[in-house]
């Protein structure tokens, strides 16, 4: 029986990725770890899908170290882990390393595209920590033929997100009629992809990709930070009920984050020839879903802002 570890189950990615799996292939035992123990003495693991991470660049400004322990050391960890176990048995098998577009730094020219080849050029903690990461997961294929993966996405939207990252802080934020912060002039560029489209690109680069390679996933959707804001807040007075226009006053320009990339942009041409994905949902289709799933979710959303939540949360930082 196929027989799956993935990490970072309990995340945001992480939980559509086991969503999936779970319904597409009912035949496959899949285990989900969030939190970095050995479980390879326990399951034959035919694969490994490795999504565990620190992703906000916002916290790895303010503790690097947090990045570099989960980021890195988990990640050559759990490389060790299955190097060890799968040792002269990796036929059949597959390591899956999940990543970030962020690695390969910022653009500036707007016909400029992240490709595979595109050289690594990290500009915060937290994209140094999965650079480093990227590095060591194609080292071990190289060194003890791991048979590895590896996918390169831009950024995520969709439910579950945790309301840190831009578009559900900004939809929270909304809805209690709180300030919206946008750094600096909010010209920056972001990629967004629906995250169930994600997890569907995870499948197929699991099942069909081929060891050593890496793929870019994208959507092909830029939009600079600002004109976003001002399209939430419009979806949201809508379902909300307000007069047009009545959110975009809440928001406010704040000092701009450290070092703050201007760019990313994904081509996403290889997996789609090659392995025949593609986006399924339209921005304004998924950012709708997005907007309903989180008015109608106000209890999650209440309890990972809560008090207790986020007192485990700092705590979890404050150890390190
Ligand atoms: P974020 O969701 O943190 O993702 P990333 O930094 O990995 O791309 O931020 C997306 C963009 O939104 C980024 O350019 C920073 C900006 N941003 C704001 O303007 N205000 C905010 O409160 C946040 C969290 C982000």
């Amino acid at each position: 029986m196929p027989n799956i570890l993935i990490t970072g189950g309990a995340g945001f990615i992480g939980s559509h990725v086991v969503r999936r799996f779970v319904t597409q292939y009912p035949d496959t035992q899949i285990v989900n770890l969030d939190a970095l123990t050995n479980l390879f003495n326990q399951y034959d693991f035919t694969g490994v899908i490795h999504l565990a991470a620190e992703s906000h660049v916002d916290r790895s400004i303010s503790d690097p170290m947090a990045f570099v322990v989960t980021n890195v050391i988990g990640t050559v960890n759990l490389l060790n882990a299955a190097r060890t176990a799968w040792k002269g048995r990796e036929a059949g098998r597959r390591f899956y390393h999940v990543s970030t577009d962020e690695v390969y730094g910022e653009l500036h020219d707007p016909n400029e595209f992240f490709v595979e080849t595109t050289k690594y050029d990290p500009r915060s903690p937290y994209s140094a920590s999965k650079a480093s990461s990227d590095h060591f997961v194609r080292a071990y294929h190289n060194t003890y033929k791991l048979p590895v993966v590896i996918s390169n996405c831009s950024n995520n939207y969709g439910p579950n997100h945790f309301p840190e990252k831009l578009i559900p802080l900004m939809i929270n934020n909304i809805r209690h009629n709180k300030p919206l912060p946008v750094y600096g002039k909010g010209e920056n560029v972001r990629d967004w992809l629906y995250v169930e489209d994600h997890a569907r690109a995870i499948d197929v680069i699991y099942h069909q990709g081929i060891n050593g390679e890496t793929y870019n996933i994208g959507g092909c959707n830029e939009w600079k930070n600002i004109d976003l804001v001002h399209l939430l807040c419009n979806i949201m007075d809508e379902k909300l009920g307000r007069d047009t226009g009545t959110s975009a006053q809440l928001i406010t320009y704040v000092t701009d984050r450290a070092g703050h990339d201007l760019r990313y942009a994904i081509d996403p041409a290889k997996l789609m020839n090659n392995l025949g994905w593609k986006p399924s949902v339209t921005f304004e289709e998924g950012l709708t879903k997005t907007v309903e799933w989180y008015l109608t979710h106000q209890d999650w959303l209440d309890d990972v802002t809560s008090g207790h939540y986020q007192h485990y949360y700092e705590g979890m930082y404050a150890t390190r």
